[in-house]
């Protein structure tokens, strides 16, 4: 049932090619426009849409981060994250032409599902981005865009979570293409680069072996932190949940130019850090500005593990590690660049001995508030 792999876990990670080309397909029709499933809502309400709220919990969550960059950039909708346990009791706002968005694995997350019905009680539009047919979530919105990751049994999410930026890289495109004029061109060539992701993903699966190894030397490792900047901060954070998930070790994601307002303290001798990086494309030099972060750190004595596009050079004198990941454009990239931060937190945890699909004190899908 493993699949020849020693857990879940790791069979998911190897899955998560046909995770995303899995929630890809399907999704075009002759004419080459975007299709969406379950849709009661009418193509009239999308295009009134002013404003996206994104309802999640944990990794969820951190796709919901990805998804704002991605969404705003590609149609000026203004799009906030909300975790799911705090949107209800914030006394949010919202009317007929918001969008809220809720994204579950399991569709049977109470919070979520509580968050979402505290939409519709307020008049919104509610979309829901799940991975289980038939649960509640969907059945509680007004529309589904089912994420098609397949049956996700390890508890820490892997492929749901690739699945779900998938999915909300096709709502946005989907959005991007109803708004038309130059909006509907970038989201066919973006949706051409989306299609070259799987392809990407398995190369990538490939070459695991330092990453792997990287971690058994860690087993000892009391502190990690990861840095990202964009869409590689929602990344950091994942980094971070794995392995404290999996490896009970204490990790924290920060976006990298929050560093010099207070985490640069943390860093001393052997400090671990891995960092992000953003591709050299990124605009506004966010790629520059995460270089000098890790010269930065570097200086100060922290061991820096760095994740960076094939043939970005600037990187190399300033790492003592550099995992490299195929390049993509920039709002892409976090399908590619969580890989090794979710390979190094299974194989940490598995070299600590410990249970990777079923961590302490965790279930697979929380169904009390
Ligand atoms: C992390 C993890 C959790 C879930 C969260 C939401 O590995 O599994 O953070 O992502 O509990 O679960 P779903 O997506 O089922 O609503």
């Amino acid at each position: 049932e493993k699949g020849g792999y020693a857990t879940f876990m790791e069979k998911e990670i190897h899955e998560q090619p046909h995770a995303v080309g899995d929630t890809l397909l399907g999704r075009t029709d002759i004419e080459g426009r975007l299709v969406l499933d379950d849709m009661s809502i009418t193509e009239d309400q999308l295009k009134d849409v002013d404003r996206i709220i994104i309802v999640a919990c944990g990794t969820a969550a951190y796709a919901g981060m990805v998804a704002k960059y991605a969404i705003e950039h590609w149609t000026r909708i203004p799009v906030e994250v909300s975790l799911a346990h705090e949107f209800r009791y914030s006394d949010p706002i919202a009317s007929e032409r918001t969008l809220v968005v809720s994204i579950s694995q399991s569709g049977e997350t109470m919070d979520t599902l509580m968050a979402v019905k505290h939409a519709r009680e307020l008049g919104a539009l509610t979309l829901s981005i799940c991975n289980t047919h038939g649960s509640t979530i969907p059945r509680e919105s007004d529309a589904v865009l089912y994420t098609h990751a397949g049956p996700e049994i390890a508890v820490a999410s892997t492929k749901a979570f690739l699945a779900q930026i998938t999915a909300c890289y096709v709502l946005g495109l989907y959005l991007a293409q109803l708004r038309g004029g130059t909006f509907a061109d970038d989201a066919q060539s973006v949706m051409k680069e989306l299609h070259e992701i799987p392809a990407k993903l398995e190369e990538l699966l490939g070459r695991m072996d330092r990453v792997k190894e990287i971690a058994r030397f860690m087993a000892d490792t009391r502190s990690v932190l990861f840095l990202g900047r964009n869409v590689g901060y929602p990344v950091a954070m994942e980094g971070a949940l794995k392995l404290k998930e999996l490896a009970y070790i204490h990790a924290e994601g920060f976006a990298a130019g929050e560093l010099k307002h207070g985490p640069i303290a943390l860093i001393d001798a052997g400090q671990p850090v891995f960092i992000v990086v953003p591709g050299p494309g990124t605009p506004h030099e966010l790629h520059k500005k995460v270089v000098s972060n890790i010269q930065e750190i570097r200086a100060r004595g922290a061991r820096t593990i760095v994740v960076a596009e094939d043939g970005d050079e600037d990187v190399v004198p300033f790492a003592d590690e550099v995992i490299r990941v195929p390049a993509t454009s920039p709002l892409l990239a976090p399908l590619l660049t969580v890989v090794p931060l979710q390979v190094f937190a299974l194989h940490l945890s598995s070299a600590k001995g410990l249970d990777v699909d079923q961590p302490r004190n965790l279930a697979k899908s929380v169904t009390v508030e």
